[in-house]
């Protein structure tokens, strides 16, 4: 599986992309996840981040696309790769593309995942992660089993993020609307996007992308 999940924020592609990475032994390159981790582990790529990711804006082009390069030209990218929030640009798509070429791993298929806005400033601010594993949880649709407990690593503490405040999801949105949806006609224009239901139940939304992959359009 070769994938790109697009979306605007909140619209599930995190989640989307834990649950089908796992299933279909792909990698689950998320470009918000790897910024996190690089604040949190204090890295120079980190400290360059941290201030546009908390204003909602997007980190510099050439500082994604190093990083991404370096993961997919690696050996694990072989057997399969979900893609969850790059690129968010027409140069980061660009630059995919020749990644791709260079260490043939090939695109199947990109999956836009679209809910309404207001769902989507709802969902986030209702939004929970595990800051240990990443797990994704939301206070009223998808709560964890145990209050305040990830359910996969038993860690207690599940923290809200900090672009997740309404005035930041709001400005996230208009970010998305003038930088990234100029990237899905890229990608409407070769042909390779197919539109999912996001609103519906997180399975029923898993379901809606396995019929395209089993219907052998991935
Ligand atoms: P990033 O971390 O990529 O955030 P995002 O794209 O804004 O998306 P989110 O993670 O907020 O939402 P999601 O669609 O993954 O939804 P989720 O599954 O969590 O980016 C953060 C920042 O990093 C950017 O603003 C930018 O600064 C920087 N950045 C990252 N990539 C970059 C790039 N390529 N270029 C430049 N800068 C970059 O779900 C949301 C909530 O909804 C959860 O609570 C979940 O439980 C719930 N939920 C999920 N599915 C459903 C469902 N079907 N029904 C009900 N609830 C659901």
């Amino acid at each position: 599986m070769k994938l790109i999940l697009f979306g605007m924020p909140g619209v599930g592609k995190g989640t989307q992309a834990k649950i089908l990475s796992q299933k279909h032994g792909a990698i689950h390159v998320s470009t918000g996840d790897m910024l996190r981790s690089n604040i949190q582990n204090g890295t120079p790529l980190g400290a360059m981040a941290k201030g546009y990711m908390d204003k909602g804006e997007l980190v510099p082009d050439n500082l994604i696309i190093a990083m991404i390069e370096e993961i997919l030209s690696s050996a694990k990218a072989k057997k399969g790769y979900v893609l969850d929030g790059f690129p968010r640009t027409v140069p980061q798509a660009q630059a995919l593309e020749t990644i791709l070429w260079r260490a043939n791993v090939p695109l199947d298929k990109a999956i836009n995942i679209v809910v309404d806005e207001e769902e989507v400033v709802r969902r986030l601010s209702g939004r929970m992660t595990c800051p240990n594993c990443g797990a994704i949880y939301h206070k009223y649709n998808q709560p964890p089993k145990v209050e305040n407990t990830c359910d996969h690593c038993g860690h207690v503490g599940l923290v809200q993020r900090h672009d997740d405040k309404e005035e930041t999801v709001r400005h996230r949105l208009e970010v998305y609307h003038q930088n990234t949806e100029p990237v899905l006609e890229f990608y409407r224009k070769k042909g390779v996007i197919v539109d999912v239901d996001g609103a519906k139940p997180v399975e029923e939304v898993t379901a809606s992308i396995e019929a395209i992959i089993q219907n052998g359009k991935v």
